[in-house]
């Protein structure tokens, strides 16, 4: 954390502040209010999530850590030596430095994510935990095309996606993603994957909603968030954090609920809320082995070998550029 204590939030520019109010208009003026969860992750979310990620009830980060620890040497042996590694939504990059050490003669790292400020504090704190790494960080969404830096050439390239962050995707968006990944990694490309797997629901959503209430401080800072890059009007008080797990889609929801009627007001527009109405801000996907194999194969991959822990709670797969 200590990388992280004082990233300074330096705000959107024009143009992010711009599509953040289009997305909010958007999102809260449909039948269905909703808010596209890459907004979750200024410097406080980003703060809290790493919160999140050491918590007792979040099993997903320590089971894919020990598991990468378990695995180091298959991966090491099954990818490609000089090859430039693309991690998607690098976060804190604490789970980096294991991947990267399990690589030959690795050429270089671009962690990519949406939270700038919080993304260049990672970057410099791995520089210097791994000095002689070419480390180039690249700020942007890849729910988007999202060009590599010219400086990758024809070196092999080995895609990196841990967290279960592809379960924040709708299925369809899964395979969008991974076939725009595919596109950009190229030829010859390899991909690792962490997914989050099916589990017994008394596991499950204590893991997004947590005891000392980590979870609802980091879903609740999308509307303080809101308030201070949008002057927005949200009294967070009269929102709480609710999670829900979705048989049929078989995906754990997070929503804010209003617990009053109320009107609230950003930028000059009136948004209503009857009393028990949600926001609907996220998705996690929780998948079986069979059923990510096919979303992975339907967008150009080819499934090479997947672990799982002794639990089962959490899996990682290989895929290669089919
Ligand atoms: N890889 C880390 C962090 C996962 S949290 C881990 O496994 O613990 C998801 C990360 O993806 C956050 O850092 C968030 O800022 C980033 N992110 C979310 N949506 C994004 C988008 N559309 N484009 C780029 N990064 C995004
Ligand atoms: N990829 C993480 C997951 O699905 C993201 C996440 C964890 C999250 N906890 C959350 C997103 C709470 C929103 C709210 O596990």
């Amino acid at each position: 954390m200590d990388a992280f204590a004082d990233v300074e939030d330096t705000g959107l520019d024009d143009d992010g502040r711009e599509a953040f109010l289009s997305d909010v208009i958007d999102g809260l003026s449909a039948a269905t209010k909703t808010l596209p969860c890459k907004w979750l992750y200024d410097v406080r979310g980003s703060a809290l999530f790493e919160e999140i990620t050491h918590l007792d009830e979040y099993y997903p980060t320590r089971t894919e850590l020990a598991l990468l620890t378990d695995i180091a040497d298959d991966l090491g042996a099954a990818l490609p030596a000089g090859a430039w590694v693309v991690e998607f939504g690098s976060g804190s990059s604490r789970k980096s430095d294991l991947f990267l050490n399990a690589l030959t003669d690795l050429r270089g790292y671009v962690p990519i994510d949406v939270a700038g400020d919080y993304l260049e504090a990672a970057a410099g704190a791995l520089a210097e935990r791994l000095p002689h790494l070419k480390v180039i960080p690249v700020v942007g969404d890849f729910t988007a095309e999202l060009p590599l830096p010219a400086a990758l050439d024809d070196a092999p390239t080995v895609g990196f996606f841990p967290g279960s962050t592809i379960g924040n995707f709708e299925p369809a968006q899964a395979a969008g993603f991974l076939a725009r990944a595919r596109r950009t990694l190229g030829d010859g490309a390899f991909m690792v994957v962490g997914v989050d797997l099916k589990k017994d629901l008394d596991v499950l959503l204590p893991a997004y909603d947590d005891a000392k209430g980590v979870t609802a401080d980091f879903n609740l800072n999308l509307l303080d968030r809101i308030n201070r890059e949008l002057g927005g009007g949200f009294d967070r008080a009269r929102f709480a954090h609710r999670v829900r797990y979705d048989d049929g889609e078989g995906r754990v929801e997070m929503h804010l609920e209003s617990t009053v009627d109320q009107t609230v007001h950003i930028d000059g527009h009136a948004f209503n809320f009857r009393a028990g109405e949600t926001i609907h801000t996220e998705n996690s996907y929780k998948y079986a082995i069979e059923d990510f194999h096919r979303v992975a194969g339907g967008a150009g991959w080819r499934a090479q070998q997947h672990w799982t822990d002794a639990d089962g709670l959490f899996s990682i797969h290989l895929l290669a550029a089919a």
